[in-house]
């Protein structure tokens, strides 16, 4: 029996290096598959790729959060740097192989510094957020206990979720939307009710009762500066920390046309994909003391690996950001806001805080008696991607009474003040569409959709609106660039 399985034992070992061939040769195949084509590999989603290219290319891109980075950018972001993990920061990771990841992730903190001309003595960053949302998290974890007090703008008067948004039920009790404000206790402040501008006397009023620790600035539908000053004055008097989240305005203020909040905050986060126009990605800059508890908070508390196509995408466009060029883009993106909230308030409408200094505009619909919703739907329809947004003195959140319009993407595709006259016409005429249609067949929204089917003016607009948009170029990839 014993001689029966020794015979077994070396016939399997003659045999062996032929299977080993074997195996290798059926192990090429998958290899081969990953330089296929998407094309070839994935026609389905190939297609769905094509058709938002052609959607971004035909349509009218208003969104004031959007925009359209470069082709640099773009060839970064799919590229072999989504392969490799580094926890941990440069020259201090928990995988081998980081040399140039190093490089990269420490090439982007330089830039990010010297895009706000801060000092590295006194301001420190971590470029590894997954977006704006777990960046402002990871400022809370940093800085705060679980049920420490926060106060940021409201998101009816225009701050973003993450700043504790809750909602108050008809029963008197409270329900968190945001897991900011399941974990902190939040108290929001507002925009005054006539000017639409920040109510910094109530503010000052309930900080000095609330005694937040963390005070934040910053907003996602908010058309002005902020008087960091008062802020900054408000958050000394209770013993706060200052946190300005800059998401919108971040493009803007790298290019020195809006108040520099890194003179009064000791925080300042950003997503990175807004009027800065890179990939998605979240930045956060801290005074040099706050810096290891942010880098803790980001890694290993709250996030694993880093994204290192995200922070590479993110350092060339922070080069793009430093050199000469984009001052004027970002002067573009203002300049375009303005005659775009000039062209509307001639036209008769009414804007909030009656225009803006920044890149977007927020239009109340409600003299119109048209929610935002069904003007976003239209937009859409014809071409115009807009988002409906809560206005102040909307009485039902789920039916906000406005939409927020940015000139951020556009102007990437070389739109000037001319052109957002001509943006603005469309506006009024799919407004004008909008009302006629809700005259025909009344308030509710399950009438207005069906009423855009097979309606000529609506096909006619459309095509107007296309026709105009693909006569501009698309920044990106060449198979964005218009037909000729
Ligand atoms: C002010 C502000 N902060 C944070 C965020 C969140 O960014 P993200 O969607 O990348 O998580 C946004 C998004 O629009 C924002 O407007």
């Amino acid at each position: 029996m014993a001689s029966v399985q020794r015979a077994a034992r070396r016939a399997a070992a003659r045999l062996a290096p032929a299977r080993n061939l074997r195996t290798s040769a059926a192990l090429a195949r998958p290899a081969d598959q990953g330089a296929t084509a998407l094309s070839e590999h994935d026609p389905e989603m190939h297609s769905l790729l094509n058709q938002e290219a052609q959607r971004q290319r035909s349509g009218l891109e208003l969104i004031a959060s959007e925009n359209f980075t470069s082709r640099a950018v773009m060839e970064v972001l799919g590229s072999c740097l989504t392969n490799k993990y580094s926890e941990g920061l440069p020259g201090a990771r928990y995988y081998g192989g980081n040399a140039v990841i190093d490089q990269i992730e420490r090439l982007c903190q330089s830039r990010a510094l010297e895009a706000y001309r801060l000092d590295p003595a006194e301001w420190g960053v971590n470029v590894q957020p997954y977006s704006g949302s777990p960046a402002n998290f990871a400022v809370y974890t940093a800085l705060l206990n679980p049920h420490d007090r926060i106060m940021g703008l409201n998101l009816p008067s225009g701050g973003h979720l993450t700043h504790g948004y809750y909602t108050s039920l008809k029963n008197g009790t409270t329900k968190s939307i945001s897991a900011t404000s399941t974990f902190f206790e939040s108290l929001p402040y507002n925009v005054n009710a006539d000017t639409g501008l920040i109510d910094y006397d109530e503010l000052a009023s309930l900080a000095s009762v609330f005694k937040p620790k963390l005070l934040i600035c910053g907003a996602s539908a908010y058309p002005r500066d902020y008087e960091y000053k008062i802020f900054r004055q408000i958050a000394d008097d209770c013993g706060a920390f200052l946190h300005c989240d800059m998401a919108h305005t971040s493009g803007l203020i790298a290019a020195e046309l809006m108040d520099d909040p890194f003179e009064h905050c000791d925080v300042v986060t950003s997503t990175t994909h807004k009027t800065l126009r890179g990939p998605r990605s979240g930045i956060i800059f801290a005074k040099k003391e706050l810096m290891n508890a942010i880098d803790f908070a980001v890694f290993p508390s709250l996030q694993g690996g880093p994204h290192n196509h995200q922070i590479a995408g993110v350092a060339t466009q922070l080069k793009e950001v430093c050199g000469p060029d984009f001052k004027a883009y970002a002067k573009q993106v203002v300049a375009n806001a303005a005659v775009l909230a000039d062209t509307l308030t001639e036209r008769g409408h009414t804007l909030a805080t009656g225009g803006t200094s920044n890149h977007l505009v927020l239009w109340d619909l409600r003299p119109h008696g048209l929610t935002g919703s069904k003007m976003e739907m239209l937009a859409d329809r014809v071409g115009i991607t807009v988002n409906k947004n809560t206005i102040v003195g909307d009485k039902n959140a789920l039916s906000p009474g406005a939409i927020r319009i940015g000139t951020a993407a556009l102007t990437s595709r070389g739109f000037k003040e001319d052109d957002f006259v001509r943006v603005a016409d469309y506006l009024c005429t799919t407004l004008e569409l909008a009302k006629s249609i809700q005259a025909e067949v009344g308030k509710p929204l399950k009438n207005f959709r069906p009423a855009l089917n097979d309606n000529a003016e609506v096909a006619a607009l459309k095509a107007e609106v296309e026709a105009f948009a693909q006569s501009y170029p698309m920044p990106g990839l060449a198979i964005q660039q218009p037909a000729s």
